[in-house]
Parts: structure tokens; C-alpha cells; sequence
């Protein structure tokens, strides 16, 4: 299974110029790792259109979708509309949304629901909440996957890419504390296992679980050295081109390496 480096964008870069410029670095070095690593561009909304014509080799995804199909919702942004402008993923239950926008577990459920009926691919992040304390992560993240999964057939089930999203590991929260590549490890496996007793362990085998607490150069090798690992979200770092080029690097790296 390829490797799998989602870029989340977050409110960045400020202008349609500098956003393309970040996809067309990128895009001249993709044939490097083609073969070996997924990337994924998940800019804000309005860059979507314009990114589209730019990623050949990369993908473009979303951080957010309506769980509504059309209608009376201000502001949102359908699953349609998000597929129209040729994006492929939509991140969803991003800790960021959770704290500062209110988005619960039955949220991210019914959004799951619009991207997959759109055939979107979901990517759902689960660790965030707040006051989570890394003592207690597999209780939080057997809950919210319970929650965000409910009433999912295993069909749909399968289309989701799992992200362990500490909150407290994630650069700009307060006191935020980079997690070791053995915790992610415990968690990602935690969630394939959880990802198991719904389908079976060899389905779940052939899913893709990332890790999504901070990763940047100087620690990217703490998870891209553990091949259940099988990716990264990368916040900070992503809008640097040289640090995500390492970053990607480094996973295409090991996966070579494993194989
Ligand atoms: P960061 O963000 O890489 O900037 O710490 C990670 C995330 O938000 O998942």
C-alpha cells in the first residue's frame, strides 16, 4: 500500500499566486515518489478551483464540508460543489473545528455520510477533544470512532482514512507536547483494531490509519520508521515546501525500505 501525506492548509497562504506556487514545487518533484507516496492538497475552499489545474500528480481535498446536500445552510459548502471543483478527500472532525467551531461526533457523522454519497473520501481525524490528556486517548478515541461510524455499513465503513489526531500534540495548541512515534504507533494500531472488529482484521489491514499530531523534518522518522504507519497530516510544516518535501520524502523513504 502506498504511503499516504495529506497537506492541511488551514486558513493559508493569503493569496490564489502563493497557493500555486506551493502546489507547482511540489508538482515538479512528485515523480521522484509517485509510485511509492500519495500527496494530498487540502487548501481553503477557494483555492480548490484554481489548485485543480495545477495538481497532476498531487490530489486536492477539502477541510470541511455541509452535511446538508442543498438547501438553506449560509455559508456551507456542499459535497457537490466540493466534488465539482474536482477534489477527491474532505478532512473532517479536525480538532481545530471540534474546539473553536463546536463540531461533534454526530456531525462528522452525517458529513461522512454527504462525502460518501458524493464519493468523496472522507479522511476523519479522531483525538480531538478538549482537555484530552494523553493518559486517556484510547478511551476518547474508541468513543468518537463509535460515534462517528454509527449506523456506517462496512462497504462505506472501508472508504474512510483514519488520522490519530492528538490535540494535545498539535504545534498551536497551548502547551502543546510532540507525541513519540511509539504512542502514535499504540493508537494507530488501536484504531485498526477497532477498524478490525467491525470488518475483519484483513480488511482493516488494507485501510490506511495516518498520524496527524505535528510532524515536520527534525521528527518525521519517529513515525515514517513504523510501517503500520501509514502517512501523515501535516499542518505547520506542509506550507513550506522544502520541510514537506522532507516529510514526503522520508515516508517514501521507509516504505522502500519495508517492502
Ligand atoms: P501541525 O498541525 O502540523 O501544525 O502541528 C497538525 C494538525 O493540525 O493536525
Amino acid at each position: 500500500m502506498k504511503k499516504l501525506i495529506i497537506a492541511n492548509w488551514k486558513m493559508n497562504p493569503d493569496t490564489v499566486e502563493q497557493a500555486r506556487i506551493l502546489v507547482s514545487t511540489l508538482e515538479h518533484r512528485m515523480h521522484q515518489v509517485y509510485s511509492k507516496t500519495d500527496v494530498v492538497i487540502c487548501p481553503p475552499f477557494t483555492f480548490l478551483a484554481p489548485l485543480s489545474h495545477y495538481s497532476h500528480l498531487s490530489h486536492i481535498g477539502a477541510q470541511n464540508v455541509s452535511w446538508a446536500a442543498s438547501g438553506a445552510f449560509t455559508g456551507e459548502i456542499s459535497a457537490a460543489m466540493i466534488k465539482n471543483w474536482r477534489a477527491e478527500y474532505v478532512i473532517l472532525g479536525h480538532s481545530e473545528r471540534r474546539l473553536y467551531l463546536g463540531e461533534t461526533d454526530s456531525m462528522v457523522n452525517a458529513k461522512i455520510i454527504a462525502c460518501l454519497n458524493a464519493k468523496l473520501t472522507p479522511v476523519v481525524c479522531l483525538g480531538g477533544e478538549e482537555g484530552a490528556i494523553k493518559d486517556e486517548m484510547k478511551t476518547l478515541v474508541t468513543k468518537q470512532f463509535v460515534k462517528v461510524t454509527k449506523g456506517l455499513e462496512k462497504k462505506h465503513l472501508e472508504k474512510i482514512i483514519f488520522v490519530y489526531e492528538p490535540v494535545w500534540a498539535i504545534s498551536t495548541m497551548k502547551n502543546s507536547k510532540p507525541a513519540t512515534g511509539s504512542h502514535a504507533l499504540e493508537l494507530v494500531n488501536h484504531i485498526r483494531s477497532l477498524l478490525g472488529k467491525r470488518l475483519t482484521r484483513e480488511r482493516a489491514a488494507n485501510m490506511r490509519v495516518l498520524y496527524g499530531g505535528t510532524v515536520n523534518p527534525d521528527n518525521v522518522h519517529e513515525f515514517a520508521k513504523f510501517p503500520q504507519i501509514d502517512g501523515a497530516l501535516v499542518g505547520a510544516a506542509s506550507l513550506d515546501p522544502e520541510k514537506f518535501w522532507d516529510i514526503i520524502n522520508e515516508f517514501a523513504r521507509e516504505s522502500v525500505h519495508k517492502n
